[in-house]
């Protein structure tokens, strides 16, 4: 089939099946243009809690699939690959979770939304990129906190708040190629470029804590994938350094026609979100398939650590 073809077959079962189409930031152009809404995790799960449609298809990796179905066990909800996974996600088990819990009775689980389901059941609280500090900062005082599974962030909010955190050793395997070294050189390169990190980077507690002015850029700024694409909008500056995974660019070129955004390195691509394309997108459409669902208890369990970081504005 031509790609057109496949544009029209995907037009045409996503009336007939009345899903809904999210897709991350992350994916492929072709994906993110034909999506109902393009985001970051926890925007695309809340934003299927919002649908009406009682069928999602979630372009996306898997663990944010699992989060959409967390959030709305009453709809079907697809990924078109099943192998897209995480490296970030997979850097803890759900075992070793219950191990290190162990090996610290009476600490608070603290865990970044990259993670799974059966994780998040073993969590106290859930964060993102952007509430981590926050999250920490309302947990009483004096209590430990176990903070999972980005030993980037991690490190960031344990050095802003103070707090006694014992940090996993985990990262994704993208975003920490991203250090200090490949920063240094990108500023060097384009020095008037405005530059925005994701937490998740290896240069990202040195640029959060703003000790490093990385070649006197003093205009560095933290964001998850859609507080980066916010960002850009209503920036007067022209150009921007992106520290994140380089499939964000489509879009905020796509918005921003005048400016002009620079990965900090072309080498931060996530196979994992390049394997949905339109050909398995529309399989998924067409099949039903693959259904992500998380078992009733376990959802139950799962839910509670991303209510209580919803209620912490
Ligand atoms: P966001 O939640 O910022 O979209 O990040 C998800 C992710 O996987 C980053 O690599
Ligand atoms: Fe996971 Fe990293 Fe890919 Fe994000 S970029 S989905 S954290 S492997």
């Amino acid at each position: 089939m031509s790609k057109n073809e496949i544009i029209d077959a995907i037009n045409t079962l996503r009336k007939e099946k009345k899903a809904v189409i999210l897709a991350h930031n992350y994916v492929i152009p072709e994906v993110q243009d034909i999506a109902d809404f393009v985001g970051d995790s926890l925007g695309l799960s809340q934003q299927a809690a919002l649908t009406e449609s009682e069928t999602i298809i979630f372009c996306g990796v898997h663990f944010m699939a699992e989060t959409a179905s967390i959030i709305s066990p009453e709809k079907k909800v697809l990924i078109p690959d099943t192998d897209a996974g995480c490296s970030l996600a997979a850097s803890i088990t759900a075992d070793q979770l219950r191990a290190w819990k162990a090996d610290h009775p009476g600490a608070v689980v603290v865990s970044y939304v990259n993670t799974t389901a059966a994780v998040k059941a073993e969590t106290d609280y859930c964060v993102t990129s952007t509430n981590a500090v926050r999250v920490v900062q309302s947990i009483p005082a004096g209590l430990k906190i176990l903070f999972l599974p980005d030993k980037f962030l991690g490190s960031y909010v344990r050095q802003v708040t103070g707090r006694d955190i014992e940090i996993w050793d985990g990262a994704c395997h993208v975003h920490e190629k991203i250090g200090e070294e490949e920063m240094q050189a990108a500023v060097v390169r384009h020095p008037g470029a405005e530059v925005l990190v994701h937490p998740e980077c290896g240069c990202s507690t040195s640029c959060m804590l703003k000790s490093i002015h990385y070649g006197g850029n003093e205009k560095i700024e933290i964001f998850s994938t859609e507080g980066m694409v916010n960002y850009v909008r209503k920036s007067d500056n022209e150009e921007f350094l992106i520290a994140t995974e380089t499939g964000i660019i489509h879009r905020m070129q796509k918005f921003n026609p005048g400016k002009t955004f620079y990965p900090v390195s072309e080498k931060s691509v996530c196979e994992y979100m390049k394997m949905i394309t339109l050909e398995n997108l529309m399989d998924s459409l067409r099949n039903d398939q693959y259904e992500v669902k998380v078992e009733k208890s376990l959802a139950e369990r799962a839910r509670l650590p991303i209510e209580r970081m919803l209620a912490i504005k």
